[in-house]
């Protein structure tokens, strides 16, 4: 993973997988009406090929952008107020704090010069129209809408795109005929007819040209000629509607599936974004279609262009409209709330695999990487549980089987979102609303609300005693005591570690409470003049998370070492240790630890008498932390007062050496560097 930590400025435009045909003219259009609007909306419908202009007309703004060109797929959010949540993370930002959402983001935008895209909004147009009302206050911002639908704001500048014209119809259409039958020179004219009969829609041409394995052109046309004979009498002789010529497509390409690519097609509708042939033998597999057959279906229906195959991630998905006629054809056969379970089943056992294999320290990198992508799916789900009500008790352990995703991936926001809806479900007390309690406690924790935390830790406590669920309240424990700790009481934090800690101990093997609290007693210790012993915590802490391949709570064993080399006057091993820290921290996006680790760095290298060089150095990290705990809408090191202590005396240090000037100027340049490029030069 080499992505860098904090914000980068390029941007997250898809690569297009297939070729890209004609358009010139609405490029044209687009990219004029881009440079005199900031609001402007492709409208059309389904398939009519918005998402692939938008694309297109958006990759040619780079350099009219300094701060990129960034694209939001909206078509997988179902709970309108994850809308927000859907933006931070299509920009890589993080959503880390409590702070109203919306606001964060506007904060963000104000003084950035970007390209917004938002695709697919038309199911979202209410809270779309209000989220770019207020994000277009920032004037450097642009945003470009698909939707099938206008978002009705006064400056919106709309362009309504019509099918393609015949010549580039034709030629979309001998493309990805070539794909499917490299050898075949299909007839212009039958093709053109083909394409009449289609509309020149390009969603209805890919799907008939796929036919051509199976069909040549004229009985191709030949079956269009039928079809749409008889759509024409339905419609009175009115001739079917760009609509009706996509459903009548999809309808026509649905019959000629074989029965078990028809009956999978249906059923794929239940995932969300893009899934992988093991999750698709799973979830889709009955009596009627064994497991074993669901490859060759599957690949059926990617050569009918039914299914696309992103060939570098092995990955499936369906267009948003052919997912949209599966899920009617689903819905026919009765078999949604089965294929939904089946579907829940499938990633709430992954969520509880990626957590065990976390905790037990094993593939954290892998397990990060995987729920980022399987993240739709996941959410889907969860969904799924909390729209039925005897799951909840399912989307309480998905919610809490998470944490890690949560706590440690950067999705502090979208956890907290998920807990507080499945807790506030919940009504009698249960192990998993107890787990759920103490995870919501931790991102609490990490959302700098120590306060809700506390609240949290001692609901769990009290719900746990009453269930006599002791794991729970060792968990509660821990949490209790790391928030004594982020309020500098070293004492209460010590009594309530060191329980949390003997016990996590007398479990078998790894847990995800005991590697972090260790940490946290050790970092008790330390502040309270006790180095030795905290060395010796942390070096038994690093023997475990060496011999499990721990890589998470390692960093932060790295990061609390720092502080213990210093208290025993080992400054430049207290250096090397923080630098270890912050290169691990850049494997899980860990923002706030690498904002954590650079404190503490700056602190190490203006302490005794630093020379320039390292008071400079410090000055860039301390600008360029003060800068990304405002970015993330947190308060600097949570207010917490040990913190805090430190980094004002690395200011005041830095400032003796550097000058009031000299340190501002440089700490400005900090501050206006990608996270990634500070953190860069503090390991080099
Ligand atoms: N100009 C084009 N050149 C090549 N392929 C195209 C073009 N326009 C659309 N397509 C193809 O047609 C299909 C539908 O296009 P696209 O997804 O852009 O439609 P859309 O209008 O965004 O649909 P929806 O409303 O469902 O989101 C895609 O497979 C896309 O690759
Ligand atoms: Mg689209």
């Amino acid at each position: 993973m080499d992505a860098p930590p904090g914000w980068r400025r390029g941007g997250n435009l898809p690569a297009e997988l297939a070729s890209f045909i004609g358009r010139g003219e609405h490029l044209r259009r687009l990219t004029e009406m881009l440079a005199a609007s900031r609001l402007v909306t492709v409208t059309g419908p389904g398939g009519v090929g918005k998402t692939r202009l938008a694309v297109r007309a958006a990759g040619s703004q780079h350099g009219r952008f300094p701060d990129g060109v960034w694209m939001a797929d909206l078509s997988q959010v179902r709970d309108p107020e994850m809308v927000p949540h859907a933006l931070i993370a299509a920009l890589e930002l993080q959503d880390r704090s409590t702070r109203d959402r919306v606001d964060f983001l506007v904060d963000f935008l104000h003084d950035k010069e970007l390209l917004l895209v938002l695709d697919t909004c038309e199911h979202l147009v209410a809270e779309c129209s209000e989220l770019v009302e207020r994000l277009l206050g920032g004037y450097g911002v642009r945003v470009l809408v698909t939707s099938r639908q206008p978002l009705g704001l006064d400056i919106e500048q709309r362009l309504p795109l019509p099918p393609l014209d015949e010549a580039d119809a034709v030629e979309l259409f001998l493309d990805r005929a070539s794909l499917v039958q490299p050898d075949l020179a299909p007839d212009r004219q039958t093709v053109a007819q083909i394409c009449r009969h289609l509309d020149r829609m390009p969603l209805a041409i890919e799907l008939a040209a796929g036919r051509l394995s199976a069909l040549s052109a004229e009985q191709l046309l030949s079956l269009l000629n039928d079809r749409f004979r008889l759509l024409r009498r339905e419609a009175h002789g009115v001739g079917p509607t760009r609509h009706h010529a996509l459903r009548a497509t999809m309808g026509w390409s649905h019959e000629l599936c074989e029965a078990d690519e028809r009956l999978l097609w249906a059923r794929l509708a239940v995932f969300a974004g893009s899934f992988d042939l093991a999750a698709a033998k799973y979830v889709c597999a009955s009596d009627e279609l064994p497991e074993a057959e669901v490859a060759g279906a599957l690949s059926g229906l990617v050569d009918k262009s039914i299914v696309t195959r992103t060939s570098s991630s092995g990955r499936y998905r369906l267009l948003d409209t052919i997912r949209a006629y599966g899920a009617e054809r689903l819905e026919e056969l009765d078999e949604t709330a089965w294929l939904c379970s089946r579907h829940r089943d499938y990633y709430l056992d992954l969520a509880r695999q990626a957590e065990r294999s976390w905790s037990k320290g094993s593939r954290q990198v892998y397990w990060y990487l995987r729920m980022v992508v399987e993240h739709p799916n996941v959410m889907a789900s969860m969904e799924h549980c909390l729209a039925t009500p005897h799951e909840i008790e399912r989307g309480l352990d998905l919610a809490a089987s998470l944490w890690f995703l949560w706590h440690a991936c950067g999705f502090t926001g979208e956890g907290a979102h998920y807990l507080d809806r499945a807790l506030k479900a919940s009504r009698r007390p249960s192990r998993e609303r107890c787990k759920a309690l103490w995870v919501r406690a931790f991102v609490a924790s990490g959302q700098g609300d120590i306060e809700g935390a506390e609240r949290l830790a001692r609901r769990c406590a009290e719900e746990a005693a009453l269930l006599g669920d002791s794991e729970a309240m060792t968990y509660a424990s821990k949490m209790t005591g790391l928030c004594a700790y982020l309020r500098g009481d070293f004492p209460r934090a010590t009594a309530y570690l060191e329980l949390a800690v003997k016990s996590f101990r007398a479990e078998s093997g790894l847990n995800p409470g005991l590697l972090p609290a260790i940490v946290e007693l050790a970092q008790c210790l330390g502040a309270q003049g006790q180095p030795e012993n905290a060395e010796q915590l942390l070096s038994e802490c690093l023997d475990l998370c060496e011999a499990n391949g721990e890589r998470w709570v390692r960093s932060y064993a790295y990061w609390a070492l720092a502080d213990v080399h210093r208290a025993l006057g080992r400054t430049s091993r207290a250096i090397t240790s923080a630098q270890r820290a912050l290169r691990s921290k850049r494997e899980f996006h860990d923002v706030i630890g690498s904002l954590l680790v650079m404190e503490t760095l700056a602190w190490l290298l203006t302490d005794g008498s630093p020379d320039a060089a390292s008071a400079e150095q410090a000055a860039l990290l301390l600008g360029a932390a003060e800068a990304g705990w405002r970015r993330f809408g947190l308060e600097r090191l949570f207010g917490s007062p040990p913190f805090m202590d430190q980094s004002e005396e690395a200011v005041r240090r830095a400032v003796a050496v550097l000058g009031e000037g000299a340190f501002q100027e440089i700490a400005d340049k900090g501050a206006a560097f990608d996270l990634d490029e500070v953190i860069a030069r503090a390991v080099a």
